[in-house]
């Protein structure tokens, strides 16, 4: 697949998305958030991809929204284009395949909003990350204000959107931004080894585990309990369990088929 912002690569059953405008650190313009998109919807639709990766090329994750993009815009325009970027993160969160951050450099503004929208974060020891957009004279637009503190914490939240303050990966690690945090020429081979291990698991499981967090986040425990008890029955209609559990008895290891 060719696209202009994005580059698609696989290997193995793990898709590999990578932001490539390298010269504006990957800044998201609205070419970009559809290029993304676009690879996302080949991703999920591949049946052959079980976990995507997602990262930036060169010394950026995401720098943010392209400031270039946004600076003569009026209200509407800006509202817009908040509504189009967080329909791609939407996207991204609820796609029933997981999808890992690599975070390799900065990842700012619109950068911290996309890495937030994946389903975890692993941060190379270069990695950067903040809200700045209160130095711009605007707030986070694609997510920051309402996945930031459901991450670390309204306290924290605030912290890091009203000073603009950028932290750094160990400090990301610290306040649970991030869950692992690795040397910059490391990173790439380790994300991987994580989509691996996911990757050898029953499909079904993983994607079901992924709906009942997502979903059950949203509500209250009692509603969530009953969220998890229908998505574990479920479950039990598949050749994956079946297998599973029969190659537990059996001492061998399961062969899933996604079935
Ligand atoms: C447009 C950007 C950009 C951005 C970097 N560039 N970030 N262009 N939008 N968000 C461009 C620079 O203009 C420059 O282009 C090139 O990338 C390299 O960046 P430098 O600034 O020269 O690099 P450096 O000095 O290393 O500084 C790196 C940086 C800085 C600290 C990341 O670039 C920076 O502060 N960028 C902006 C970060 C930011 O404020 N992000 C939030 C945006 S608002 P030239 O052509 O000069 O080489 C946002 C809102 C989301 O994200 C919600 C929207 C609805």
């Amino acid at each position: 697949m060719e696209l202009a912002n994005v580059l698609y690569e696989k290997e193995g059953d793990i898709a590999i998305v990578t932001v490539n405008r390298p010269k504006a650190l990957n800044a998201l313009n609205a070419e970009t958030l559809a290029d993304i998109e676009k690879a996302m919807d080949a991703a999920a639709a591949d049946p052959e991809v079980k976990v995507v990766i997602l990262t930036g090329a060169g010394r950026a994750f995401v720098a943010g929204a392209d400031i270039t993009f946004m600076q003569n815009m009026k209200p509407l325009e800006g509202r817009a284009f908040a509504m189009l970027g967080q329909a791609v993160f939407r996207k991204i969160e609820t796609m029933e395949k997981p999808v890992i951050a690599a975070v390799n450099g900065f990842a700012l503004g619109g950068g911290c909003e996309l890495a937030m929208a994946c389903d975890f974060r692993i941060a190379s020891d270069a990695a950067k990350f903040g809200q700045p957009e209160v130095g711009l004279g605007i707030t986070p637009g694609f997510g920051g204000t309402q996945r930031l503190p459901r991450l670390v914490g309204e306290g924290m939240a605030k912290e890091l959107c009203y000073t603009a303050d950028t932290i750094d990966a160990n400090e990301a690690l610290r306040i649970g931004l991030v869950n692992h945090v690795v040397p910059a020429d490391e990173l790439m081979t380790y994300v991987k080894n994580v989509a691996k291990r996911i990757a050898s698991k029953g499909q079904l499981a993983v994607r079901a585990c992924k709906k009942a967090i997502n979903e059950g986040m949203q509500v209250d425990i009692d509603r969530a309990m009953g969220i998890e008890a229908d998505i574990f029955g479920i479950l039990f209609s598949t050749e994956e369990q079946k297998e599973g559990m029969t190659a537990f008895v059996e001492k061998r290891k399961p062969a899933f088929t996604g079935k």
